[in-house]
């Protein structure tokens, strides 16, 4: 069907559409990808056309489930436990004690999280070093599927490559397949939807002591990371520290942070002054 090819009329047209609603950046060299993304949810809808499609996006009033359902197909929910540890290890070892040395709970929100490995980690740490129960943990993504996933807590091999043998029996439960996360852990996060780019749903969290955005500024434009960032900066209590992806330096964007490098990780603390 010719209406199911992505001209780059309507690819440039879509793809701004996605960018609005959700921030994910596409290239004209990726029109294949998405295409490849978009022509099931087309056909799903019954729809002749990526045209028709576009404007369903658009202008339809049921265009919300539709923005959902097409979320869950473009998201990338790559991640898994004891990914890039250091500065998970360095929160727990010295920005925890130190905010609590200072008399304050600290409260540490978990950005793109996917599928929950990444605070599910952290609270592991959190708990080797009996500091479990004195943090405020939120974890949040777009994604409604991969947040069921990690409300539920059943992890594959693909979740497990990097686990710390020790973490089993001590956490994680083997089963037929995978392995069970206990529910101590993740009744210890808040699991909250949440779209970056929304800054009314970002600004309704509240304020945070650490918050970690990793591996998800990747797929956005240069425009919407310094947007994301501010808002993630607003979010921050001061003297508060953002850490981001190893592979996602902010240091080419003017901001209100300030990098500091601890024990090899690097955090963007907030300027006070
Ligand atoms: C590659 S995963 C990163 C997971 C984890 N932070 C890590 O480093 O292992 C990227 C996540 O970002 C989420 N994401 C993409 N766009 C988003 C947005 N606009 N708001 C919130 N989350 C988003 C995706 O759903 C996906 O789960």
């Amino acid at each position: 069907m010719t209406g199911l090819a992505l001209s780059p009329q309507v690819f440039a047209i879509l793809s701004a559409l996605i960018e609005e609603k959700t921030g994910l950046h596409y290239d004209l060299d990726d029109a294949p990808l998405l295409a490849d993304k978009l022509v099931p949810r087309v056909v799903e809808r019954g729809l002749d056309s990526l045209l028709d499609y576009y404007y369903f996006l658009r202008y339809d009033p049921a265009s919300d489930a539709e923005v959902a359902q097409l979320v869950e197909a473009l998201v990338v929910n790559e991640t898994y436990f004891f990914r890039e540890l250091a500065p998970l290890e360095n929160v727990v070892q010295s920005c925890v004690p130190e905010l609590l040395r200072a008399g304050v709970r600290p409260r540490i929100w978990c950005a793109a999280c996917a599928t929950g490995e990444e605070p599910l980690t952290l609270a592991m740490l959190l708990d080797a070093a009996g500091l479990l129960e004195e943090v405020t943990l939120v974890a949040s993504d777009i994604s409604t599927r991969a947040l069921a996933r990690a409300r539920e807590g059943v992890y594959f091999r693909r979740s497990l490559r990097a686990l710390k043998p020790e973490a089993v029996g001590r956490w994680l439960t083997p089963l037929e397949k995978g392995m069970q996360v206990e529910s101590r852990l993740t009744n210890a996060i808040d699991f909250r939807r949440v779209n970056l780019i929304d800054e009314a749903q970002v600004r309704a969290l509240g304020q945070f002591d650490i918050v970690l955005c990793r591996n998800v500024l990747i797929y956005f434009s240069d425009a919407t990371v310094q947007t994301v960032i501010a808002a993630l900066t607003r979010a921050l209590t001061p003297n508060g520290r953002l850490i981001v992806g190893a592979s996602e330096s902010l240091l080419r964007f003017t901001s209100g942070l300030v990098c500091e490098e601890r024990a090899g990780s690097f955090y963007y603390c907030k300027r006070t002054t």
